[in-house]
């Protein structure tokens, strides 16, 4: 695993930037988007990049993490309308493209099973962007999630819908179920990385990085990922124990 520790999340989005632009430049014709906070700011350059640089991504496949069970389509907080919101609306993404769970489906079972299959048949994910709870989970995997899990319905923790409550009117209307990929549909894909800021994510991140490969961390699983990079801000990097080893590492690194 590559950890990479920038000064501030405005860094942090450049540096992941920097991996998708080089990927698509290079011929990737799948991407695996996460929505939440934390890849904000890889949005953001993205579509500066599109705007002001000609990146294109028009003709690419990007499949969704997760959904929220029980929102009404279109609701805002549907990560479907946020990802369109956050990212699609500003890049030449053709929106036909970006699939991800139906969480109003009636059977949110054999929506997960059907959506695996999907990504499956159009994978691997060539590029798959991760945020990370507080708890350490990614997508809606939480903590003791298989490692090896496929698509599924999860339970949210309830620390999890109390991060999350901050786009609801109010914490109850935070959905209690999700359609997830699970931890092995993620890692099928061909590169993970992951970006976290903030000191609310430094735990979470020692754990991932430093910690014991454990499901009850299911973020650790990038441990076991051949091709996966963590991208942290100096804030969420500040529990980890061998930073000045990642220093020396980028400071060196081989370029193929
Ligand atoms: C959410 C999402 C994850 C996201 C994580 C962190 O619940 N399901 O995909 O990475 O929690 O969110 P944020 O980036 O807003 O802190």
């Amino acid at each position: 695993m590559e950890i990479v520790i920038v000064a501030n999340a405005d860094a942090a989005g450049t540096v992941v930037a920097d991996i998708v632009d080089h990927a698509v430049r290079s011929g990737a014709t799948t991407l695996g988007l996460a929505t939440g906070s934390s890849p904000q700011s890889v949005y953001r350059e993205l579509a500066r990049r599109h705007r002001d640089e000609g990146l294109t991504f028009a003709g690419l496949q990007a499949f969704l993490l997760d959904e929220y069970i029980g929102l009404p389509e279109g609701h805002p907080e549907s990560y479907a309308q946020v990802i369109r919101r956050d990212l699609v609306d500003h890049l030449d993404l053709d929106a036909d493209r970006v699939l991800g769970p139906d969480g109003a489906a009636a059977d949110p079972f054999a929506t997960a099973i059907a959506y695996d299959e999907v990504i499956v048949a159009n994978g691997p994910v060539d590029v798959q962007i991760l945020g990370i709870g507080a708890n350490g989970h990614i997508g809606f995997n939480e903590p003791t999630s298989s490692l090896k899990s496929r698509t599924w319905v999860t339970t949210l923790s309830e620390q999890t819908r109390r991060d999350n409550a901050r786009f609801f009117e109010s914490p109850e209307d935070v959905p209690r179920h999700a359609i997830t990929q699970g931890l092995g549909t993620i890692c099928d894909a061909r590169y993970l990385v992951l970006i976290a800021t903030g000191e609310h994510k430094a735990t979470a991140i020692a754990a991932a990085v430093e910690g014991p490969l454990a499901a009850v961390c299911p973020a650790s699983v990038l441990q076991m990922h051949p091709h996966a990079t963590v991208v942290v801000d100096s804030a969420a990097a500040s529990r980890l124990r061998l930073t000045d080893f990642y220093k020396t590492v980028a400071d060196h690194k081989l370029q193929t």
